[in-house]
């Protein structure tokens, strides 16, 4: 099963997509959880891209593809993936069906996270994860069970991203609709696309993409 979610900053395609990795197997790939392994590791990739993520500015496609190329052709993707924050320009929509149609695979749904705009803000700017498995908390609707004690793994440190703050959510917004929501025409005209109500409650948006999943 080969997944994209879609969606603006702060829809819930972590979220989701970290638990439909646990729960089917499948490989969850986030370039964005790339790109900043890479700027804390300070890597030549790192140093070059991280100016642009903390402004909210996508980095280049021809980087981001080059990136998703290695990563599907590794071994664990054999089984599927799910593409958190790829594609998100019509160039890599394209770049992704090239390569999938020379591997003799091909995308089973693209699911997008529908969210209204006013929410998103507050979404993003409450968010925290654990720095030692990555769950993602939030303050208001998400915290973990026990207070600085995170629900998965029991560490005790969290982090926040510096592209959290409001004033770069408003930049990663018109980014989202500049580059990214026209690509949702290009898969609904491919009769894929799927939209989700994201402004349910975590376990209700799971619980829909699952019913649709069984469906698929
Ligand atoms: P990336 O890391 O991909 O960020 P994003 O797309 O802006 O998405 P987010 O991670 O902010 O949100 P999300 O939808 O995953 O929401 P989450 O589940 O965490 O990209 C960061 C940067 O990297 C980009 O700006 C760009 O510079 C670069 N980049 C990455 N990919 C690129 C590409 N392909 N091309 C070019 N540049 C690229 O949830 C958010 C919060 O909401 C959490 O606190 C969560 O607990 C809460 N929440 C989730 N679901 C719900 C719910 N149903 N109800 C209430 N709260 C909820």
């Amino acid at each position: 099963m080969n997944i994209i979610f879609l969606g603006p900053p702060g829809a819930g395609k972590g979220t989701q997509s970290r638990f439909l990795e646990k729960r089917y197997g499948v490989i969850q790939i986030s370039t964005g959880d790339m790109l900043r392994s890479e700027v804390a590791r300070d890597s030549d990739i790192g140093k070059q891209v991280k100016a642009l993520m903390d402004s909210g500015k996508l980095v280049s496609d021809h980087l981001i593809i080059a990136m998703i190329k290695n990563r599907i052709a590794q071994k664990d993707c054999q089984n599927g993936f799910i593409l958190d924050g790829f594609p998100r320009t019509e160039a890599q929509a394209e770049a992704l069906d090239q390569l999938l149609v020379s591997e003799g695979k091909k995308i089973d749904a693209v699911l997008f996270l529908n969210v209204d705009e006013d929410i998103l803000a507050d979404r993003v700017s409450g968010r925290f994860t654990c720095a030692v498995c990555g769950k993602i908390y939030n303050d208001i609707s998400n915290p973990p069970r026990v207070k600085g004690v995170c629900d998965a793994c029991g560490s005790h440190e969290f982090q926040r991203r510096a592209d959290d703050k409001r004033e770069t959510v408003v930049e990663r917004l018109k980014e989202y609709h500049r580059s990214t929501a026209p690509i949702l025409s290009f898969y609904k005209k491919k009769g894929c696309l799927y939209t989700v109500n994201g402004m349910l409650p975590e376990a209700d948006v799971t619980a829909e993409i699952e019913a649709f999943l069984k469906i698929k």
